[in-house]
């Protein structure tokens, strides 16, 4: 962990409603103020909270907004899409994309995502991208090329300037929400990987995800090329989602 200020997002899928949120962000607030304030924290609630996540979190400021997805266009006619015009009105910071639930159930191929990425960045965003590979994948040995050309499909054309602006989440598919977290050598070999393709990235912050959680947090962070976490599961209760960043921090 040593790119720049470490970054703990939490992933909310599709969990919580308006007022649950305001419920977390009123328990988490005061937990987060006593983590060091050098580490960034941010939470990916819902489209349809967002609005109250903002209002709940504008007096402090200490815990940043993020979106799970985002379209590629900026406005028209695509029922059912949200664009980042949406998103900068709640003062939304990070935008998720690419992650492997979307890349499953939606389809979104690399392009997509490069396509948003475009958007994200365009709107003065950081893009959070997610990339991972399957179980199968990882057993014939094709893990690194299978990710780093995910990262080439979407974001191989972008300039080093825009490169050097992304955040990357390695999230093996096999290790999300099945509490089979990825040890952390692999993680980090991964991350490395990552990081050498491109001398971009070579101060970017690479996130670790995948059944992350208080027990295993600081594991990762540990590792010299991982600079914090995507969290589902645990950043679901304020407490775990607090205890696992000021665990990891602590490490
Ligand atoms: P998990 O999810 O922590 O519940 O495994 C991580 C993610 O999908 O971003």
């Amino acid at each position: 962990m040593s790119h720049g200020a470490p970054l703990f997002v939490g992933n909310w899928k599709m969990n919580k409603n308006a007022s649950q949120t305001r419920s977390f962000i009123e328990a988490f607030v005061p937990l987060a103020d006593a983590i060091p304030p050098h580490i960034r924290i941010a939470i990916a609630p819902p489209f349809t909270a967002l609005g109250s996540a903002a209002a709940a979190l504008s007096p402090s400021r200490r815990v940043a907004l993020a979106a799970q997805n985002v379209s590629e266009f900026p406005e028209g006619a695509y029922t059912g899409e949200i664009a980042v015009s949406m998103l900068a009105e709640f003062d939304v910071a990070y935008v998720i994309l690419g992650h492997s639930e979307r890349r499953l159930y939606q389809r979104e191929s690399d392009a997509e995502i490069g396509a948003k990425v475009r958007a994200t960045l365009a709107a003065g965003m950081t893009p959070i991208l997610a990339v991972g590979e399957s179980l199968a994948v990882r057993e014939e040995g094709h893990a690194v090329a299978h990710v780093l050309a995910q990262i080439d499909g979407a974001v191989g054309a972008l300039d080093d300037e825009s490169a050097a602006q992304l955040v990357i989440a390695y999230e093996p598919v096999w290790a999300i929400g099945t509490g089979k977290n990825c040890d952390c050598e692999r993680a980090q070999e991964m991350a490395l990987a990552i990081r050498q393709r491109r001398s971009a990235f070579a101060e970017i912050p690479i996130l670790y995800g995948g059944s992350m959680k208080p027990e295993n947090a600081a594991a990762y962070v540990r590792m010299p090329d991982i600079d914090g976490g995507l969290v589902g599961g645990a950043s679901l209760d304020p407490r775990s989602f607090a205890d696992l960043i000021a665990g990891a921090v602590a490490a």
